[in-house]
């Protein structure tokens, strides 16, 4: 039986912030940003949106009402979820008004979660057929203003609709992980901000890859010359060409070229969203596959998830027949357009902006905000959110 992506989706809030400007406000040569880091365009998250409303918007864009009756599973991978105890996809299973026979889970290992996601649904459709998975991945990615890692902010979400015969992607059975306990990013439960050891998270990032590169290829018998393209999870676009380039000498010129070339247009979406943590492999995938249009079904991509902490994986899929039918390039290059920049001021102001945490009343205005789905206040430590479709 086959089982893999049959439908995927993202959603990333309205506002942005152009990495120039920031460069120019931080007092940095701008190419340091958009060449050296890669990133042109920064989603910046209004407070009316939270990693619950991201993945519940991408989510809503995605499902019919078939798909509704036949979701049985919600497993939520987020680093920046509201609450330490109830899971973010039960909220977002209210809001989308899934059936109630549905289990329900966060699950949490820094960008890895999505990832950890799929597999777990890959085994509960092995053992039910019939029943699809909802997998997200949302985040909202804070290092601090006037800090290095501020460049590799960004917000969004991925909602994957994973199932037998799937529309999309049938993953292969071969898959290569690796856990090691480094701190190369962290986020202590007192703090709303990330700390990382940013020239770690790098060395270990390749260094993972590398790794699970070679185990997998040990597993499989495949080699680089198998594969039509790898997407990568991208804490900014710069970082995948990084580890990339560590393996392209293993294959032929012209594999080396295709796969620069479509390591390229899996990169753009990210580029001008920044980093969605748990998303970013995914949003990658759903770049490459919507701005490569030389993709043939039956082409093989790699996909290579990192966690910092630190857990890393390469799996790999098949594209499906009709993978394309299955996409919505317009709708996303719609969401690009109807975005609005920001300055750096106003960034600042949002970044700094909080709900109390002394269980007092905050009601904020949804109308500033397109999204269907926003948050719309707190009450008595009680996150309120709204799903102005309903
Ligand atoms: N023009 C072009 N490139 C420039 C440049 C300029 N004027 N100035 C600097 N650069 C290049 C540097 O050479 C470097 O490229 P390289 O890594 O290929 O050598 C790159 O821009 C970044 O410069 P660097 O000095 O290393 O940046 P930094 O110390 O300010 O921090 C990160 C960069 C990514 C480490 C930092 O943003 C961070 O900590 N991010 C969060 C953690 C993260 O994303 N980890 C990744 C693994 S999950």
């Amino acid at each position: 039986m086959k089982i893999g992506i049959d439908k995927m989706n993202f959603y990333a809030p309205h506002l942005f912030v152009d990495m120039n400007k920031l460069a120019v406000a931080r007092n940095v040569d701008p190419d340091k940003f958009t060449i050296g880091i890669g990133q042109d365009k920064m989603a910046i998250a209004p407070i009316t949106q939270d990693s619950v409303t991201l993945a519940a918007n991408a989510a809503l864009d995605m499902l019919n009402e078939e798909d509704k009756k036949q979701i049985d599973f919600v497993i939520f991978g987020t680093e920046t979820g509201v609450d330490s105890s109830k899971s973010a996809g039960v909220y977002v299973h209210e809001l989308l008004g899934l059936k109630p026979q549905t289990r329900t889970v966060e699950v949490k290992q820094a960008c890895f979660g999505a990832t950890a996601g799929i597999q777990m649904a890959k085994g509960h459709i092995t053992l039910n057929p019939d029943s699809k998975v909802l997998v997200l991945g949302s985040d909202i990615a804070r290092y601090g203003l006037n800090t290095p890692g501020e460049a590799t902010q960004g917000a969004g979400a991925v909602a994957l609709l994973i199932s037998a015969d799937p529309g999309i992607l049938a993953l292969e059975d071969n898959s290569a992980y690796f856990t090691s306990d480094i701190m190369d990013f962290w986020r202590p439960v007192y703090s709303d901000k990330a700390f990382v050891d940013g020239k770690l998270s790098n060395e270990q990032y390749i260094a993972f890859f590398k790794n699970v590169w070679k185990a997998y290829k040990g597993k499989s018998g495949l080699e680089l010359n198998d594969f039509e393209a790898i997407c990568f999870h991208l804490p900014y676009t710069k970082m995948g060409y990084k580890a990339l380039k560590t393996v392209l000498e293993e294959a032929s010129e012209e594999v080396q070229e295709r796969l620069l070339a479509n390591y390229k247009e899996s990169t753009q979406y990210n580029r001008n969203i920044g980093n969605i943590y748990t998303g970013s492999l995914y949003l990658s995938l759903i770049s490459l596959l919507e701005r490569q249009t030389d993709l043939e079904p039956g082409a093989r991509i790699g996909l290579y998830s990192y966690g910092s902490g630190a857990v890393g994986e390469f799996f790999t899929g098949i594209l499906q027949d009709g993978f394309r039918k299955q996409l919505a390039t317009e709708h996303h290059q719609k969401l690009f357009d109807a975005r609005k920049e920001v300055s750096v001021a106003e960034y600042e102001a949002i970044f700094e902006k909080t709900l109390p945490s002394d269980g007092s009343k905050m009601e904020l205005d949804i109308e500033e905000d397109p999204s269907t789905i926003c948050l719309s206040g707190i009450t008595e430590d009680k996150r309120q959110y709204v799903n102005k479709a309903k």
